[in-house]
């Protein structure tokens, strides 16, 4: 039976781990080639290992979308592997927690470079190649805290809410040039970024965890592969009319 990406060329940033990982392991299982960035080797080669045990091949590069020759270089390669690129995963993300008069300018930088500047370099590089062949598929992830305020998150929510906007300019911007843009806003996914990261700056991360399982209307929080695939409906074929959305992957938050 053709798989459904069967013959699409992928990118994903930040693919070594959570929802990037999810993600380039759904579209090797649909068929496609893939492609991951990050800056951990040893975590994209595991991505790697995990593929291949399942009988597909993922490649993969240390990349860093922070920095402009990384991304240039990045695109480059992923092109030349794979003879081409359809479809670019924007996926590479940081979140550094604390209240706006406590946030050092640093860490502000850090997210705006990496969450917001990071997916338009490579959205910058990559387009060349989608407008050649008059077809792509560009997803941004963003996140719920893009679209609802979140005290605590300042720096992080403001860059999500810019990489709705980045998504909503390029979908009119492509969208007579066949190439889709589209957003999705994940509610709390257990994933690294969630587990190793927030959860570790928090008093009892028991308690943490419960309060944000309280947030979403399901009463839990996202596997990262419940994202991937809502990544993968978004580039399908079937689904082409979607441009410029902000889909949310969040339990019902939003519904509220
Ligand atoms: N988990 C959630 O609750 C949640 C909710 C909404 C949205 N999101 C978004 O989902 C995306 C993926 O996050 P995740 O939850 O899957 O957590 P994660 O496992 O921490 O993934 C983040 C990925 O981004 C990569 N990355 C970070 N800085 C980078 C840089 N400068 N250059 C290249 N890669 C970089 C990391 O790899 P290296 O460290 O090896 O570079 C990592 O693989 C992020 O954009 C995040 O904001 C997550």
């Amino acid at each position: 039976m053709r798989k459904n990406f069967e013959g699409k060329r992928v990118l994903i940033t930040g693919g070594g781990t959570g929802i990037g990982k999810a993600a380039a392991l759904e579209f090797a299982r649909e068929g496609a080639a893939v492609f991951i960035t990050g800056r951990r080797g040893e975590k994209l080669a595991e991505a790697a290992r995990e593929a291949r045990a399942e009988g597909h091949g993922i490649l993969f590069a240390v990349s860093d979308v922070s920095i402009e020759e990384d991304c240039r270089s990045a695109v480059e390669l992923a092109v030349r592997e794979m003879g081409g690129l359809d479809i670019l995963f924007n996926n590479a993300g940081v979140l550094i927690p604390g209240p706006v008069h406590e946030t050092a300018t640093a860490a502000w930088e850090k997210t705006f470079d990496v969450n917001v500047r990071g997916a338009w370099l490579m959205s910058k590089f990559a387009i060349p190649h989608m407008l050649g062949r008059g077809r792509g598929w560009i997803v941004n992830n963003a996140s719920i805290v893009g679209l609802k305020g979140f005290a605590g998150l300042p720096a992080y929510a403001a860059s999500k809410g810019a990489v709705i906007q980045l998504t909503r300019s390029m979908a009119l911007e492509y969208s007579a040039r066949g190439i889709n843009v589209n957003a999705v806003c994940p509610g709390t996914t257990m994933t690294p970024l969630v587990t190793e990261g927030f959860m570790k700056r928090v008093p009892d991360p028991g308690e943490g965890i419960r309060f944000m399982e309280s947030l979403h209307p399901m009463g839990r929080l996202a596997l990262p592969e419940e994202v991937a695939r809502a990544v993968l409906f978004l580039c399908d074929e079937r689904a082409g009319f979607v441009t410029g959305a902000a889909l949310p992957v969040d339990g019902g938050w939003c519904a509220r």
